[in-house]
């Protein structure tokens, strides 16, 4: 297996991506035959093992180089937006649905979008709508307790998607939209709608949509308008709490409220479209429900397979949470450590976003590597995690390892190498959102439910969407006995 050298060789003596090992493809077909969507992010992961931390396979006739070097994956995330963005094509088809946002923006629009969509996620503004949290984490848990009381089994991960919608829209958009007591409320099966298209989409040997329209592509059409609908009304109503109260301008509450004060700013730099408002009203919904309900469902699923997991996560809820029944701030969230230990260790091992796309802006070098502008990339973030040489015995499931102090016996741990939320200028800006959301959700579950797998002998496969879930996975509370 051949490993790369991490540091940048001098241009002169860099290699053509020709040069590259792996898999052997086809004329034209490249090695498109060998790549299932839904499993895509193992078949990569694989190769990597066979060919290297630094190898190249087809899509077609278009070369794709695959990193999972750490020094190398670090630099291009380090170099974004000026010298590494997002796949266009990745960009264009988002665009085409209407998530326009900061998620698929570059350059000057992706600063300005961004700067504003980390005003959402402060310290401050998480503090402030911690009781929102705690009150959607206690609907979750009635919901939970009744299918316990019934002996039901539940599909946590649907559960999850709900609650997550419910805790974004809270934090982001000061709205409580109550998915999980409303149940099968509209939104949340347009959204499923949107995500699986856009899923869909990204995979598709060629955008056929644009030609002609299949019943899936229709009923996207539809959600969209549904979707948009709703989200108009969102703004209007945000719009007229600022017109009856100019002073919040001063001091926007939510997401929202900033983009409409950003939307009206004097500057023509800083202000935002209204297509640009919408498109990060979705992104931010789209980016926040997905990735949080099935890092969620991944715990659980770690939890229902590790009793004594479960043991050490109650009795730390217990000492630390007291007559309380869930943390009663951020702060009192992060105090539970072994439960953040257990999330950190669900991200490393069952990461909701195992690769991201990533293009080269212009000509550049990458290690041993000439790349050209437009240059394809992907980056297996969660193979560079799996390895020994970043953590010591990586393939287990050891929350402990996230424990400080560490014993000095503890091996490897190098937390570079943990790169779930991606890393860099883009790093993600709802990390800290999410693990206050684990967190709530990991406290309440072992204070006050045992979890368990429904049928044991059924495997929990990892399936590729447009993040990684838990397919199969069907869980049963019981009420903890006191
Ligand atoms: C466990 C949960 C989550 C995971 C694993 C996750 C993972 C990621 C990853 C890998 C990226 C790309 C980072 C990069 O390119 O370097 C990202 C970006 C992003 N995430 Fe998250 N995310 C999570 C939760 C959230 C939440 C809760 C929100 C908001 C409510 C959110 C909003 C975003 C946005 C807006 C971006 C785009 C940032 C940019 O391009 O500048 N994410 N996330």
């Amino acid at each position: 297996m051949e490993t790369v050298r991490a540091e940048v060789a001098p241009a002169g003596g860099a290699r053509d991506l020709s040069t590259l090992p792996g898999p052997r493809r086809l004329p034209f077909l490249g090695n498109i035959l060998e790549i299932r969507p839904t499993q895509f992010h193992l078949t990569l992961e694989e190769w990597s093992r066979k060919y290297g931390d630094l190898y190249a396979f087809w899509m077609g006739r278009t070369p794709v180089v695959v990193v999972s070097n750490l020094e190398l994956v670090q630099r291009v995330l380090r170099e974004r937006p000026k010298e590494f963005r997002r796949w266009s094509p990745l960009q264009e088809i988002v665009e085409e649905i209407g998530f326009d946002g900061v998620f698929s923006a570059e350059g000057d629009q992706w600063t300005r979008q961004r700067r504003l969509v980390m005003s959402a996620f402060t310290a401050a503004q998480l503090r402030e709508s911690h009781g929102t949290v705690a009150t959607i984490t206690r609907r979750l848990r009635e919901r939970w307790r009744a299918a316990a009381a019934r002996g039901e089994p539940v599909d946590a991960r649907r559960d999850l998607a709900r609650y997550t919608v419910d805790v974004t829209s809270a934090v982001a958009f000061g709205m409580d939209i109550n998915l999980i007591e409303r149940g099968a409320d509209p939104l949340s099966r347009q959204l499923e709608t949107i995500f699986a298209a856009v899923n869909r989409r990204i995979f598709a040997p060629f955008p056929y949509w644009r030609h002609v329209k299949l019943p899936a592509d229709r009923a996207l059409d539809q959600a969209l308008s549904a979707v948009r609908q709703r989200m108009l009304d969102l703004l209007r109503t945000a719009r007229a709490e600022l017109d009856r109260d100019p002073a919040r301008a001063a001091a926007p509450r939510s997401l929202l409220e900033a983009m409409l004060v950003a939307r009206d700013a004097e500057d023509p730099k800083a202000r935002l479209s209204d297509q640009e408002v919408l498109g990060n009203v979705l992104t931010v919904l789209l980016a926040g429900e997905d990735t949080t309900a099935d890092t969620m469902a991944w715990m659980l699923h770690f939890m229902a397979l590790r009793p004594d997991v479960q043991a050490r996560m109650r009795a730390e809820a217990d000492a630390e949470l007291g007559d309380a029944d869930l943390p009663g701030t951020p702060e009192h969230a992060q105090r539970l450590r072994y439960i953040g230990a257990v999330s950190h260790e669900t991200l490393r091992l069952r990461s909701a976003a195992p690769l991201l796309f990533i293009e080269a802006c212009a000509d550049t070098v990458l290690g041993p590597l000439r790349l050209g502008a437009g240059a394809r990339m992907i980056l297996l973030t969660r193979q560079v995690g799996l390895k020994d040489e970043s953590f010591h015995d990586a393939s287990s499931f050891l929350p402990e390892r996230w424990l400080t102090p560490r014993p000095s016996s503890a091996g490897k741990h190098d937390p570079r190498a943990a790169l779930a939320f991606g890393s860099g200028p883009r790093v993600c800006p709802g990390r800290a959102l999410s693990l206050i959301e684990s967190a709530m959700v990991g406290a309440m579950v072992a204070r006050d439910l045992d979890v368990s797998l429904v049928d044991p002998a059924q495997p929990v496969k990892e399936l590729l969407g447009f993040t990684m879930k838990p397919e199969g996975l069907m869980v049963r509370f019981t009420a903890r006995r006191r």
